[in-house]
């Protein structure tokens, strides 16, 4: 392959530069005429010996993969995965880096005939984003269920209040009345939780453009004013960030669940006067939410120098009912997390003692 071609083959595949994961284009015998970025790097080769290399070669046992190769160039079938070992390095034998690979069609590549895509993704990547993708199956789970019995709650509970009253009406006894208030008091608290419960399905979305700089700046004039003394509100916010559509007062009340949790965590500080709240905007290129992948997404961090989510509970806190807080109902961040699975993105968390953060990554148009 001539100067010539290597800069074509790297102007027609270059998109493929910004993917965090291996990518190569060969044909069907595994003549290589193009690697992006990241498959470079892990076989610390040059793009030049790259491009005059066989993708064969690089694999510690490449007979299974031949066989994809040839099988879907054949047309048998339009992908296959595997999973194989790279040999990573120049010294071949030495590094073999387990990945799993998704063979698949390419459309045909003008002056090389039939070409195919290969996709290499390692192993503990994977690991990771299956371990995600089970994390999403089980929020789904646990929400439909919430979502069921907070239905079966709800219907008697009217019959129930509406029972109590009649009785209290025919009770002569002060003290006797007193126990129908206990049951109309207790239902009318089961009755609320249960209509919290139900609140993100309730309404239908408003959708309008939507800054996030504004939906963070409301969020922060109503917890200064909660809060008037002894917290700081800082913010650190990439402008560039474009407008995008979604419903202005639902993510206002994820934003606000989330910087109230950190206010609520930070109840020492703000007695001591030095409680901060970090309100931190990025652009994030290339992520994948909710098994979809985006190629422009913002994040919002949320970051506090509280004590940290209590280890007990850090990986179950989006799950509906569960607090490490007197007094609390365990939904906030349950809704907020609902809210932005509608906008399909998500919220996840790091947290130690002295520094929290909740990320919320929303996908850009
Ligand atoms: N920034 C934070 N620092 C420390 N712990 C936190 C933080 N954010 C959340 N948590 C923990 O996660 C728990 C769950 O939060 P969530 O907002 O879902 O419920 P809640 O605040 O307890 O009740 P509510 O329904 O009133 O919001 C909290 O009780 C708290 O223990
Ligand atoms: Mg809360």
């Amino acid at each position: 392959m001539n100067d010539d071609s290597l800069s074509r083959e790297t102007a027609d595949f270059g998109a493929f530069d910004t993917l965090a994961t291996m990518v190569a284009v060969i044909q069907p015998g595994g003549e290589c005429l193009f690697a992006n970025a990241a498959f470079e790097n892990v076989l610390r080769l040059s793009r030049r010996a790259v491009q005059r290399g066989n993708l064969f070669d690089w694999f510690a046992d490449a007979s299974l993969l031949q066989d994809a190769v040839s099988g879907v160039a054949r047309n048998a079938y339009s992908s296959s995965r595997l999973e194989a070992q790279l040999r990573c390095g120049a010294r071949p034998h030495e590094d073999l880096l387990p990945v799993h690979v998704i063979v698949s069609q390419m459309e045909g590549t003008p002056g090389h005939g039939a070409t195919v895509l290969v996709e290499l993704i390692e192993n503990a990547q994977q690991a990771r984003q299956d371990r995600e993708e089970r994390a999403l199956d089980q929020v789904q789970a646990t929400k439909e269920l919430t979502r069921n019995l907070a239905h079966e709650i709800k219907n008697p509970l009217g019959g129930i209040r509406g029972a109590a009253q009649l009785l209290a009406m025919e009770l002569d006894d002060p003290e006797m009345s007193e126990y129908t208030q206990v049951i109309i008091h207790e239902v009318d608290r089961l009755q609320s939780l249960v209509d919290r419960l139900l609140a993100p399905h309730r309404h239908a979305q408003v959708v309008g453009d939507v800054n996030i700089h504004e939906i963070c700046e409301r969020v922060r004039l109503i917890i200064l004013a909660e809060y008037p003394r002894g917290l700081t509100v800082e913010r650190d916010y990439d402008t560039s960030l474009p407008d995008f559509r979604g419903d202005r007062e639902q993510l206002i009340q994820a934003v606000l669940n989330i910087v109230q949790n950190a206010a609520q965590a930070l109840h020492a500080r703000i007695a001591a006067g030095d409680a901060v709240i970090m309100l931190r905007t990025r652009v994030a290129r290339q992520v994948t939410l909710s098994k979809q992948r985006w190629r422009l997404a913002l994040e919002l961090h949320v970051e506090d120098n509280g004590p940290g989510v209590p280890a007990d509970i850090l990986d179950r806190i989006f799950y509906p009912l569960v607090s490490g807080r007197e007094g609390g109902t365990g939904l906030g961040l349950t809704l907020a997390q609902t809210i932005a699975q509608q906008h399909q993105g998500m919220i996840d968390c790091e947290s130690e003692a002295g520094r929290t953060d909740f990320r919320m990554t929303l996908p850009l148009p």
